[in-house]
């Protein structure tokens, strides 16, 4: 479907996910409606548990809704089969997973390369991915294999990955929870001219106060719920 402006990036409606166990079923999310304007740098913030990682994984079509809607630039994603997600996921959206789910086989400019290699672009990549090494300071680091490499770096190259082919959408799970102060500004810089100069629509989930303050809108979860929603 044709993207218009005129659409918000994201769209959600009444969503609800509840997981069956085997004694019980555990609500998680519990009738979520929001849109996220294009362009817009939206923090997602709240305790451990209240749902956030799960309804980021649910916005970037990664595992199954119970009940509601969820669209991307007007596209309902809930109907969607798996080929039809990975299709939309390499066209929209970078994302960043709280564990940084690197290929350990791969060192981290492979890493970086690989959504270019899957896409079968090519051109101006492989000097991308190394600016974009660069940017997030581990040019030295580019040949190391993941099991070489601190939880933040991984974190940087899992980050450095995401924005590989300029996803109008990034979504990111605690992207600077790992990090220092230094690299943590460096990787919120990195979001930040994403967001200026492409207009990338950022979904950030975190408790880091100096990253969330620079979001343009906070929405704070409890239980499942949305209990406040600032801009
Ligand atoms: N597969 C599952 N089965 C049962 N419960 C689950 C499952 N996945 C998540 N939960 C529960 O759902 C709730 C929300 O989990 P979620 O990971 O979304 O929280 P979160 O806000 O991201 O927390 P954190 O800040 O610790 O990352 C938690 O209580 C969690 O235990
Ligand atoms: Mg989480």
């Amino acid at each position: 479907m044709a993207s218009t402006n005129s659409q918000p990036a994201i769209r959600v409606r009444d969503l609800y996910k509840s997981i069956a166990t085997s004694t019980h079923t555990v609500d998680i999310l519990r009738g979520i409606s929001f849109d996220v304007p294009q362009g817009q740098f939206l923090a997602i913030m709240g305790a451990s548990g209240s749902g956030k990682s799960t309804l980021l994984g649910l916005l970037a079509g990664l595992d199954a809704v119970t009940r509601g809607s969820i669209q991307l630039d007007g596209e309902e994603i809930t109907g969607l089969n798996e080929d039809q997600l990975a299709v939309l996921r390499a066209r929209k959206l970078g994302f960043v997973f709280q564990s940084y789910q690197l290929i350990p086989t791969l060192t981290a400019e492979e890493n970086v390369l690989l959504p270019a290699e899957l896409a079968g672009a090519n051109g101006d990549s492989p000097s991308r991915a190394k600016q974009l090494l660069e940017t997030v300071g581990l040019d030295d680091r580019r040949d190391h294999y993941p099991v070489q490499l601190s939880g933040g770096e991984q974190q940087r190259v899992a980050l450095a990955r995401a924005f590989m082919l300029r996803p109008p959408i990034l979504m990111a799970d605690e992207p600077t929870g790992n990090l220092d102060t230094t690299n943590g500004a460096h990787v919120l810089d990195l979001m930040l001219t994403m967001n200026r100069n492409e207009g990338t629509t950022l979904v950030l989930v975190t408790h880091d106060p100096a990253l969330a303050g620079r979001a343009s809108r906070r929405i704070q979860m409890r239980d499942g719920e949305i209990v406040s929603d600032e801009q």
